[in-house]
């Protein structure tokens, strides 16, 4: 696969975000309009994440994080939930090898312990074998929530301070940024969040300071190629001030 901008894309190279960030929704209401059961929605769902995965990893964009599952979408009815669990371990498996051949590394943020054994089992077997990809880093947020990892971030830098091996001086904003999930990672640049609901839902509090957010009424079975590549070109366009003025 070629790592370039896609020559037809109409995207410049050089203003390509390096992270985007999606927060996946809309699933249950394209269900719901088709009087289908809201899995129906959910597997229609993991084919747009196929696309997105593969259209990133075309258009040399070097971090794609998808937020897959939250905290509180624990709160969901059991058979939804276990519906969504098969269906992220299906998706490892049949994915696992195209990841191979694109070089694309799994990673995942959120509270891994709390998902069920065969899950965790698939996942580490995936992040295992794409370990040394380097291409494009795909990162899941399963069984993820924003303020979990703050509240976690600052338990381990207290742990480090009551062990002597900081200074409560020593913390800054990108000292502390080490102990969240994404240490290694940069902030996304652009979020995009589909099925027209404003909120962040819990989703990268820290790391979403200063990222360019776009908002799509389509539901998320829905969204295509053309209209992510549109979103890609409408970041380019924009002017990223970070509290400064226009040069
Ligand atoms: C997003 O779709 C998928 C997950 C949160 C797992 P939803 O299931 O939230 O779909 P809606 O919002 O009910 O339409
Ligand atoms: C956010 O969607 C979580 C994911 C996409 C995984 P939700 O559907 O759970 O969020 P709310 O309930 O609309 O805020
Ligand atoms: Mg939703």
């Amino acid at each position: 696969m070629k790592s370039e901008v896609a020559e037809n894309s109409g995207l410049d190279p050089s203003k390509r975000p390096c992270h985007v960030a999606v927060i996946m929704d809309g699933n249950g209401r394209w269900a719901k309009k088709r009087l289908l059961n809201r899995v129906k929605g959910h597997e229609r769902g993991v084919e747009t994440v196929r696309m997105v995965v593969r259209t990133s990893r075309e258009l040399g964009i070097r971090h794609l994080t998808l937020y897959a599952f939250s905290t509180e979408n624990w709160q969901r009815p059991k058979s939804e939930i276990s519906a969504l669990m098969t269906l992220l371990r299906r998706f490892l498996v049949s994915e696992t090898p195209e990841m191979q051949e694109n070089g694309i590394r799994l990673n995942t943020i959120g509270e891994i312990d709390r998902l069920p054994g065969e899950v965790r089992q698939t996942l580490d077997q995936t992040l295992e074998a794409t370990r040394e990809n380097e291409d494009m880093c795909l990162t899941l947020a399963l069984s993820y929530g924003g303020r979990a990892e703050i509240a976690g971030a600052v338990r381990a830098a207290a742990a480090a301070v009551k062990e002597g091996k900081i200074e409560p001086g020593d913390i800054t904003e990108k000292s502390f940024s080490k102990y969240l999930y994404t240490a290694d990672m940069p902030d996304p640049e652009l979020l995009i969040r589909t099925s027209g609901e404003f909120r962040i839902s819990n989703f990268m509090l820290w790391q979403l300071a200063y990222t360019e957010i776009f908002v799509t009424p389509t539901l998320w079975p829905d969204f295509t190629r053309e209209e992510y590549i549109d979103i890609l070109k409408n970041f380019q366009d924009r002017e990223r001030r970070f509290g400064r003025i226009s040069s």
